[in-house]
């Protein structure tokens, strides 16, 4: 590892390699399916009011902690206040738990361009097609097999600044593809319920499990709390403006997320009705839906092709990013390698990918608290660990560390205009919303109460 820290030079820079790294599956996959399944405008719009309130506070939380401290996750919480230290290992925990499934996923995209490739598109609209592919045994770790090792060769051969310059034109590609997709679904006949669905809330759609799920998939897809932005903070020249360069990423993100959003939900209605069942699909949805949508549209093939091939490169750039934390973080607490650490990491990775995937067929009903193994790991992240650490951060931050600490730092450059209402939110409000959300999340899980 590189002893001194870089800094990047433009602030174009900096926004483009921390959007890389954040835009990825969570946008693309992720967001749509958990619109659709958890009442589609009733979640856009929890979504977006969490983003500016909590997302943006805990994101200019992370990227100071990272410039002040110049360390690592695993070191930067407990440089501020020394009993503090383990919440950066906890923060840490997060990439490991995600890394194994999100190489799975990686692996459906990698297929997924392979069809198109190979011109099955018509084969792959069909309703039975994708589960099929998932409840294969074998053929679903061959391409999970080429995208977890396509990561590893990334980290080893350590090409990640070309990968970095080839995503300056691959994300706005996929960007316009998104953009032009979403025209396409939104003008189809009988889009407009979907579109309906999808931008206006309904009360009768919002639930906690809306808040809880809201709250996970904002840390996710902007890989929150779990120390990434502390170490693309760390990057950062005390030139920059911490401020704005938050409010960048954050509107990068979700722009992305909500155009995948306007492109797959409303596609369900058009193509396969808008039933709550169709609506529910959960993690296959997008496989199911897209296909659909370019089997309908002249070109279509062709226009699957550079999908899921943009899809895949921004896989990887996520993937990349995530065993990178996870290394470096090996590297940092055992004193070990970057080789032995990598290899660490992949073995690990493929043992659980490949346990992940026989949970959908030969070990489908194996089943933790009705989960699915791929759906576990993904609610223990999302939905517990993430929001725990972020309520945690800002109850160190606001009340040991102090959240004048983390003004000044962004003062460095420009007056935080936010600053009372930044102080506020971390010791207050988001520590106790986060919990209250949590903690009504369990009981209603357990069943003790009913929303
Ligand atoms: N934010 C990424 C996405 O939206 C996923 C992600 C989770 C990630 N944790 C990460 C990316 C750590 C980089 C590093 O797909």
């Amino acid at each position: 590892m590189e002893n001194s820290r870089s800094t990047f030079s433009g602030k174009l820079g900096f926004i483009l390699a921390a959007a890389g790294s954040a835009v990825g599956l969570g946008n693309l996959w992720r967001f749509p399916y958990l619109a659709a399944q958890y009442g589609g405008g009733a979640f856009l719009l929890v979504y977006v009011i969490l983003a500016i309130t909590f997302g943006f506070v805990l994101m200019v939380t992370e990227i100071a902690i990272g410039r002040k401290t110049q360390l690592s996750p695993m070191e930067a919480f407990g440089s501020l206040n020394k009993k503090w230290g383990w919440l950066g290992k906890l923060a840490t925990l997060v990439p490991v738990l995600i890394f194994p499934y999100y190489c799975l996923i990686g692996g459906w995209v990698t297929k997924y361009a392979g069809v198109m490739i190979m011109g099955q598109l018509e084969e792959s609209a069909n309703d039975e097609f994708f589960g099929a592919y998932i409840t294969n045994t074998v053929d679903p770790l061959i391409w999970f097999g080429i995208f977890i090792v396509a990561t590893t060769l990334v980290i080893i051969f350590g090409v990640n600044k070309g990968i970095e310059k080839l995503s300056r034109f691959l994300m706005p590609a996929l960007l316009v593809i998104t953009i032009v997709l979403s025209i396409y679904v939104v003008t189809r006949p009988g889009a407009g319920a979907g579109v309906k669905y999808y931008l206006l809330p309904s009360i009768e759609n919002l639930s906690v499990k809306t808040f809880l799920a809201a709250l996970g998939q904002l840390f996710y897809s902007m890989s929150l709390a779990m120390g990434i932005m502390i170490t693309y903070g760390s990057y950062l020249s005390k030139e920059q403006s911490i401020e704005n360069s938050a409010r960048q990423i954050e509107i990068f993100d979700t722009a992305i997320a909500f155009l995948a959003g306007l492109m797959i939900v409303p596609a369900v209605f058009v193509f396969s009705g808008g039933s709550a069942e169709a609506l529910g699909k959960g993690p296959s949805l997008m496989f199911v839906t897209l296909p659909k949508v370019f089997n309908s549209m002249p070109g279509g093939r062709w226009i699957g092709i550079a999908f899921f091939v943009l899809v895949l490169f921004a896989a990887i750039t996520s993937s990349v990013s995530i065993m990178e934390a996870i290394v470096s973080g090996i590297m940092d607490s055992f004193k070990m390698s970057r080789n032995a650490a990598t290899a660490i990491v992949a073995v690990y990775g493929i043992i659980v990918g490949v346990v992940c995937s026989f949970g959908f067929g030969i070990w489908a009903d194996f089943t933790i608290f009705g989960f699915s193994i791929l759906d576990f790991l993904d609610f223990v992240s999302n939905s517990i660990l993430l929001p725990v650490v972020g309520m945690l951060t800002c109850i160190m931050v606001g009340h040991f560390v102090g959240s004048d600490v983390i003004i000044q730092e962004i003062e460095l450059n420009e007056k935080f205009r936010l600053a009372k209402f930044y102080k506020v939110m971390v010791r207050w409000i988001a520590p106790i919303f986060i919990f209250a959300i949590l903690v009504s999340s369990v009981l209603e899980g357990v069943g003790i109460i009913k929303f």
